[in-house]
């Protein structure tokens, strides 16, 4: 079982969207995958038609064991969801210390019948989080092709280090976010990202107004537009991490997609020259 925080202290940047759609387009795969939703805006939770019962907050209070707040959302796809007093159960893993933060290490370590486990982490740095990244093992990185986006991870990854004791987590990659080819920004940065992180920066996703559509009607862009620009990144993305080989139709399509990337590429040199 693999266990994945999505991860970025930034609010907006994808990380929600991210979550679930890697773990829908796995789960259409016929994977077996557990969303724990660590932020209490709950938005991933929100695939689920209602919450009633324990949630992570109850969880992280030692209140029901994790399996108690597990919902099914979809063939291959479980959710435990958060909600608005999700702050109030930081203050109880304070409060308890060591016990505290490691209670869902315990718990998830212990979960059977997944083969991934995706937190979908809180844009804030609290208890919360931190118990979340003890209780992975991997981070994936959505980030948004904005103003210096290889000194804001860098950033971030310092703070890990610094905050996380005796803990580390391994980078499956960096997933660009809401990508507009058109623009010249976001080809800079998309470049200075991959000079940084090599072949750690997947396939970035496409601005595609499906993405909030689908969020509309608490779905998944996978479900909602299989055929959409965002739906064939995420799913590429998913089969990258997975290590699946990609479906013929997206192969196709991610062929047609690096040849233009190749040819602005090109043409950008060519400018600068
Ligand atoms: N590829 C995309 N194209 C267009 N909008 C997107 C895309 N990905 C995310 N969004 C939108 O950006 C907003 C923030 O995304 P979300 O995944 O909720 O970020 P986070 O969880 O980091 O706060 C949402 O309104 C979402 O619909
Ligand atoms: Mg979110």
């Amino acid at each position: 079982m693999r266990t994945i925080s999505v991860l970025n202290f930034k609010g907006g940047v994808g990380k929600t969207s991210t979550a679930t759609n890697v773990a829908h387009a796995l789960a259409l795969r016929g994977v077996p995958v557990l969303v724990i939703d660590c932020c209490l805006q709950a938005n991933a939770s929100s695939l689920l038609p209602q919450v009633e019962g324990p949630t992570l907050t109850t969880v992280l209070r030692g209140q029901a064991p994790l399996t108690a707040a597990i919902r099914q959302a979809r063939p291959n796809l479980w959710i435990v969801p958060a909600d608005l007093q999700l702050d109030k159960a930081g203050n109880h893993i304070v409060a308890e210390g060591r016990r505290g933060y490691y209670r869902l290490r315990g718990e998830v370590t212990a979960l059977t019948g997944f083969a991934f486990v995706l937190f979908d982490h809180a844009p804030t740095f609290s208890a919360v989080s931190e118990a979340g990244l003890l209780a992975s093992e991997e981070m994936l990185v959505p980030v948004e092709l904005a103003t210096f986006p290889v000194e804001g991870l860098l950033g971030m990854f310092t703070k890990l280090g610094d905050d996380l004791v005796d803990h580390t987590l391994a980078m499956v990659g960096v997933v660009p976010v809401k990508l507009n080819r058109g623009h010249k920004m976001h080809r800079d940065y998309l470049r200075d990202l991959t000079e940084t992180f090599g072949a750690k920066v997947l396939r970035p996703i496409r601005t595609d107004t499906a993405v909030e559509h689908a969020q509309a009607y608490h779905q998944t862009v996978v479900e909602y537009d299989a055929k959409s620009k965002a739906a064939r990144d995420f799913r590429i993305v998913a089969a990258t991490v997975a290590g699946l080989p990609l479906e013929p139709a997206d192969e196709q399509a991610t062929a047609l997609e690096d040849e233009a990337m190749a040819v602005t590429a090109a043409a950008d040199r060519t400018a600068t020259a």
